[in-house]
């Protein structure tokens, strides 16, 4: 670790049966040795709360803590997670445990900072046992406050589900060969779920404060490709820093996924340092085929991390180990040894960590961009209900889509959550919201009006937080609101898809792009709304679309706002940009170079700009001013301030 230049270490996350091995018995013995030989080495010990996973002992006396799924099967132990959120038995033994450690390690000068649970809700999510039941109905009632909200919220009278007390509340358990769950009930159960397991970490966290306290306090989230597991909006103001856990996606998307997924954390840091807490060196074990790192790429991501705003770089896991579940996984000490790649990139990338960290980088921020891409984990959660008009819809992927969009049209986006404040941008975009309240569609109106600029996706506020359907046409989100900032209304959705056998797979708009899965038809009722692109041609003739708006722009107090009416992959979505948005856009900050991930990270005394390629070649820079930091896969051209680039190369110069 010392060779590497390794300063910090997480440490015992799975290791409760070491510390505890049977109900009476602790041993903290190995964990002193480690975390003393660690600290006299220079090396922090961010210490688990150890409560992820319990001992085989634990489940085999209280097998009632066991996570129950929507089918009434025991979920049973030997794997991560096991064990029910809202289990009273379970947190007993578990705040035990937090409240020895903090006891145990509460002056360990060695002991920087608490790692609570590990990727909280990744196996226990979704629990269906009595525990929950009685939980949720408790829930409900707190949020609801009468029987008559929740008939009213949750729709009750389709489908003879009138609910007389709290005590008739169901969760969402299976229902035979019907999924189609009522969407409030659903969404509701995401919520609760959400809410159960940020109780339980604030209930490990305050146990632990109550002894030890002035040590900060993290656990790492889980936004990477296809998940953003929590409502970490909810979250991030509950950890002193906030740290994620991030695996890279295969392909040309590679950088743009890593980076689209940073932008969000870099949002939920709050102006604070945050941990990459875990990536990995190279392959993971978990997909069906698992492609390795390429030369290079082991530094790249790690510093894209840095440069997308990360100020600790960490990886899962030290030593690749000899046997267990994930032997097959990367790690920092690959199986093979020292004397290896793997080992030397992790090397190689120590020192231009020391580098960075050396040269001032510590303590700089992220540039801001000018547009924030609006993210809400209702939204996503709410695209899963399988009672929409397309089951294909998806906010994260097309959160994602605007995200390359925009870098592909030579501008930095960046990804805020929905319920933060994002007054200060000048554009902002709702991919896929589905869900907006009448307060969402309120502030999102008072910003078009003030100036600024807001453009609204497909299927974006077509239902309210409790999946009621907006009335008077689409996106009936807001009483109306919605619609008459965007001047426009929608009557009927035109979804493609396979499963319309000799029907178009594709419909053309008259400015050239392509829709593949939705189309609103869109009516201008805007009196100064421009139509900017209209369905057209023989696809659209067929399903009657054709002359008919597709995306519109309309003028709204000192601002305006675009109604994107259909789907449109990155492509189109880029030519949108470049057409519509490059004015708007103009005093945001700009990427001249597309081919190129340009970064800026400032503090009072400097500015550190990063340069990655994203894509396979090498690119050519000019003009970039300051002093060269780190040249990875780099070579310096011969006039001042040209570089060349390679492929998965880095450059980070400080002004
Ligand atoms: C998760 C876990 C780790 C490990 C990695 C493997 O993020 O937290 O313990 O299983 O995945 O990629």
């Amino acid at each position: 670790m010392g060779q590497a230049g390794v300063n910090t270490v997480a440490l015992a996350i799975f290791s409760w049966d070491r510390i505890q091995p049977t109900e009476d018995r602790w041993n903290f013995g190995w964990l002193d040795r480690i975390i003393e030989k660690l600290g006299k080495a220079g090396i922090a010990t961010d210490l688990a709360s150890a409560t992820a996973t319990a001992p085989l002992w634990l489940y085999e006396s209280h097998p009632e803590v066991l996570p129950v799924d929507r089918y009434g099967h025991i979920v049973n132990a030997g794997s991560r997670q096991s064990w029910q959120p809202t289990s009273p038995v379970f947190k007993e033994y578990a705040l035990r445990l937090c409240r020895r450690l903090a006891e145990h390690y509460k002056d360990n000068p060695y002991v920087t900072a608490w790692h609570m649970g590990n990727e909280y809700g990744w196996n226990n999510r979704y629990d269906y046992s009595d525990n929950a039941l009685a939980a949720f109905r408790t829930w409900c009632e707190a949020k609801y406050g009468t029987i008559d909200a929740l008939n009213e919220a949750w729709g009750t009278a389709f489908w003879s589900q009138h609910v007389n007390s709290f005590d008739e509340v169901l969760l969402p358990r299976h229902m035979g060969g019907d999924a189609m769950v009522n969407p409030p009930q659903q969404l509701d159960y995401e919520r609760f779920g959400n809410d159960m397991l940020l109780d339980f970490y604030k209930a490990e966290r305050d146990a632990i404060e109550q002894i030890c306290p002035g040590k900060p306090f993290t656990t790492n989230f889980m936004v990477s490709t296809d998940q953003c597991v929590m409502d970490y909006a909810k979250w991030a103001g509950e950890v002193d820093f906030v740290s994620n856990d991030h695996y890279f996606h295969e392909g040309e998307s590679h950088l743009d996924e890593l980076a689209c997924s940073d932008a969000l954390m870099d949002s939920l840091a709050l102006g604070k340092p945050w941990y990459v807490m875990e990536h990995s060196t190279s392959a993971v074990q978990w997909k069906p085929l698992n492609a390795r790192k390429r030369a290079g790429e082991l530094m790249r991501d790690s510093l894209a991390h840095v440069a997308m705003g990360a100020d600790a770089i960490c990886f899962f896991q030290w030593r690749q180990s000899k046997s267990g579940a994930e032997a097959f996984h990367s790690a920092m000490l690959p199986h093979a040894g020292a004397d290896s790649k793997v080992f030397r990139g992790v090397c190689e990338l120590g020192k231009a960590l020391k580098t960075l960290s050396d040269a001032g980088l510590q303590g700089t921020e992220l540039e801001r961009a000018g547009t924030a891409i609006l993210f809400s984990s209702e939204s996503e959660w709410a695209t899963r209900s399988e009672t929409l008009p397309s089951m294909k819809l998806n906010h994260w992927h097309d959160v994602r889509d605007w995200y390359r969009g925009f870098l592909d049209a030579g501008l930095r986006a960046d990804v805020v959550p929905l319920a933060y404040d994002w007054t200060d941008y000048k554009t902002i975009v709702l991919p896929t919201v589905l869900s907006l309240s009448d307060e969402d569609v309120r502030r999102i109106a008072d910003f078009a009006k003030t100036g600024g600029t807001v453009i609204v996706g497909y299927a974006t506020g077509l239902v309210d937080e409790y999946f009621h359907i907006g009335l008077g046409g689409y996106p009936g989100a807001g009483n109306g609101l919605l619609r008459d900032m965007l001047g426009i209304r929608s009557e009927e959705f035109n979804i493609l898809g396979e499963e319309a056998e000799g029907e178009p797979s594709e419909i053309s708009l008259s400015n050239g792009l392509t829709t593949r899965l939705w189309q609103n038809d869109v009516n201008v009722t805007g009196e100064h709304a421009q139509v900017l692109a209209t369905y057209a041609g023989e696809e659209a003739d067929e399903w009657e679309l054709d002359g008919m708006a597709a995306v519109t722009r309309n003028p709204y107090g000192a601002g305006e706002a675009y109604f994107v009416g259909c789907d449109l992959d990155v492509a189109d979505l880029t030519k949108l940009i470049r057409t519509y948005l490059a004015a708007p856009a103009q005093s945001q900050q700009s990427q001249a170079n597309t081919d190129v991930l340009h970064t800026v990270r400032k503090s009072a005394d400097a500015a550190f700009d990063f340069y990655l390629p994203r894509g396979k070649k090498e690119v050519e820079l000019q003009g970039v001013e300051g002093e060269p930091v780190v040249l990875f896969q780099t070579e310096r051209g011969e006039e001042n301030g040209s570089y060349t680039v390679r492929r998965n190369g880095v450059l980070v110069v400080r002004r």
